[in-house]
């Protein structure tokens, strides 16, 4: 018999997201194009700021929701394509000088940096139209119906009831905030997109309301655990692992969980929020949610 210790076996969520991180970056070098002419730049661009880097935790989270459905990984990977053209479009944009201003973003130059204002700008306008363009298609689905509930969904997500929203918000914080309002803040600008991930699973699968209702409810919390968890690093984490620059929260005067609560209580609220997103998945009663449940404790767990 061998004496050789069997090497311990790698957390199924480690392959996961390694595994949607391959696919992500080959369905999106198969979508771009490399023009001949100086447009060339823009490609270019979208390339250094989308491909090699991130978590993928929204396109993990239409592969997790999809799976509970059988939906074919293929149709899930484009529509988890898509929220991460938004998800990048919104980081582009979010670094650039008249937003926050940062000049390192997943361990690269951020776009304005390595290219310039302008040609940031429009890596991140072509972006989010590509996602639209990935939903409208049928391979996506079959359906007519459902590619457009997928649209109007992401849409309303992206937009001034969602995600754009919460960057107002977050640039022009209302006098006086208090958790209530940090709360709302979190959720539209990051909980919009986090939640049309978890949806698009039931959407794709053409689920029952009332999993729809559970999903949703799961999304809630992640979204919000994800976001403190964000604010925790800005706060105490690595830099170099974080691959972005840290500490700039309090030094630009925002408000969010942890310089209103403090880091102790913000993780403890973190931690509750995990509890609440795993309790909305009893619905779900024999079909395989491990992934999701993976999801919910990485979401506070990680370290960039
Ligand atoms: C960072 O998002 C911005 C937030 C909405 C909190 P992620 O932490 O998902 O960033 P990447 O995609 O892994 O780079
Ligand atoms: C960014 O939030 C949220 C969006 C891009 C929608 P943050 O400004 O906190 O994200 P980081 O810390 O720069 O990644
Ligand atoms: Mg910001
Ligand atoms: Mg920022
Ligand atoms: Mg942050």
């Amino acid at each position: 018999m061998s004496q050789a210790a069997a090497a311990p076996a790698e957390p199924a969520l480690a392959v996961r997201i390694r595994e949607v991180s391959r696919e992500i970056d080959a369905a999106l070098n198969r979508e771009l194009c490399s023009p001949a002419d100086s447009s060339r730049r823009l490609t270019d661009a979208i390339r250094h700021a989308a491909i090699g880097g991130g978590k993928r935790l929204r396109p993990l989270l239409v592969c997790a929701a999809s799976e509970l459905y059988d939906v074919p990984f293929g149709q899930a990977l484009r529509a988890g394509l898509a929220v991460e053209c938004v998800h990048v479009h919104s980081l582009i944009h979010d670094d650039l000088p008249c937003m926050d201003d940062d000049d390192m973003r997943r361990g690269r130059p951020t776009v304005h940096v390595a290219f310039d204002d302008a040609t940031a700008v429009l890596a991140g306008d072509a972006l989010l139209a590509l996602a639209f363009q990935l939903l409208g298609d049928e391979r996506t689905h079959p359906s007519g119906a459902v590619r457009a509930q997928l649209v109007v969904e992401l849409a309303r997500a992206a937009g001034a009831e969602g995600m754009a929203a919460g960057q107002m918000l977050d640039l022009f914080p209302e006098p006086d905030a208090d958790v209530a309002t940090v709360t709302r803040l979190q959720r539209l600008k990051t909980g919009a997109l986090i939640g049309w991930a978890v949806e698009a699973g039931a959407i794709l699968g053409e689920a029952p309301p009332e999993h729809r209702t559970g999903l949703r409810g799961y999304a809630h919390s992640l979204g919000l655990a994800f976001q403190i968890a964000d604010d925790l690093l800005d706060h105490q984490g690595d830099e170099g692992v974080c691959g972005k620059k840290l500490r700039k929260d309090e030094r630009q005067g925002k408000t969010n969980f942890v310089t209103l609560l403090g880091a102790e209580r913000a993780r403890r609220q973190a931690e509750a929020l995990v509890e609440q997103a795993l309790a909305h998945l009893h619905f779900v009663d024999g079909r395989p949610a491990s992934l999701l449940t993976q999801i919910a404790r990485f979401a506070i767990d990680r370290d960039r």
